[in-house]
């Protein structure tokens, strides 16, 4: 527990107890997370009622439903096709092309860490197929949830979720399913490798030309954070790219290696 934990909710030793049953039915490291998954926890505590760290790890063990949604309350799955669009279109027409003048089409490899329900690997997905890479790598997209990861396997979605994809793609990669909902293409779908993985505690590939986390080292508590990206820098070949979420400038980017390439965009040097 850190100090800005404690600094905010004096934690019993139930707490500690409490987390390692946490970790062992879940596999999250509660540690690794910022203060606010303590003030997440009590906050649903509170929604449900319950007043002990027992009765509340009894909820969620029990019951599968309280189990999903405690880790929705807690890993925040909100994503979308094209999150921050001007960021995609960077990639299609500047790191993309970039990457083919530096090593060719034949190679590419990409990875959506973090994936949530599938709509930023399949945006990658879509951009590979748009920008004619030939590699026969699948995009990797993996998730520490379980439940997003099934979902992001089916591809349904609602329309509101491709609102950033330009109106002719949505014909070309997705088909209707009924007036709301959209499914992926085959196409699509054969592009990526979906896999269940934890940033945090798991080893890397290495060789990828470009990573994509966005939006989940929010949660994270400066040290995690910092290892993360190390660990990054490590899987990226010499000159592929970082992507970080549109909130998520990684102020010390130059003392961990990087090298700037532009707006939340951070290059391993040749
Ligand atoms: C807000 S979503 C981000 C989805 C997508 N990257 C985007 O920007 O739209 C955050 C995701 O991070 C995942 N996550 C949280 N901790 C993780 C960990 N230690 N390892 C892998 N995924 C994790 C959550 O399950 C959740 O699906």
């Amino acid at each position: 527990m850190s100090l800005q934990d404690s600094a905010v909710y004096p934690a019993p030793p139930e707490y500690k107890t409490f987390k390692k049953k946490m970790q062992d039915l879940t596999g999250i490291d509660l540690d690794a997370y910022k203060y606010q998954i303590h003030r997440r926890i009590h906050m649903l505590m509170q929604r449900w009622g319950v007043k002990t760290y027992d009765e509340y790890y009894k909820t969620v063990a029990n019951n599968p439903d309280k189990l999903r949604e405690f880790l929705d309350y807690l890993t925040i799955n909100v994503t979308e096709f094209f999150r921050n669009a001007n960021r995609w279109w960077e990639l299609k027409d500047k790191i993309i092309p970039q990457i083919y003048k530096d090593i060719g089409h034949q190679r590419i490899k990409l990875w959506s860490a973090a994936c949530s329900t599938g709509e930023e690997p399949y945006s990658l997905a879509i951009l590979a197929l748009e920008t004619k890479v030939a590699s026969p790598q699948p995009v990797l997209a993996i998730d520490i949830d379980n439940g997003v990861l099934a979902k992001a396997q089916a591809g349904v979605y609602a329309k509101r979720q491709i609102a950033s994809a330009p109106k002719e793609w949505v014909t070309k990669y997705f088909t209707e399913v009924d007036e709301n909902t959209v499914k992926v293409k085959q196409e699509v779908k054969d592009k990526v490798k979906f896999k269940h993985m934890d940033l945090i505690k798991d080893k890397f590939e290495t060789g990828f030309d470009i990573i994509l986390c966005r939006n989940v080292v929010i949660y994270f508590g400066p040290e995690t954070k910092a290892a993360l990206y190390k660990k990054f820098m490590e899987s990226l070949r010499p000159g592929g790219y970082l992507m970080t979420g549109a909130t998520e400038q990684i102020f010390d980017y130059k003392n961990m290696g990087f090298e700037s390439a532009g707006p939340f965009l951070y290059k391993r040097p040749q």
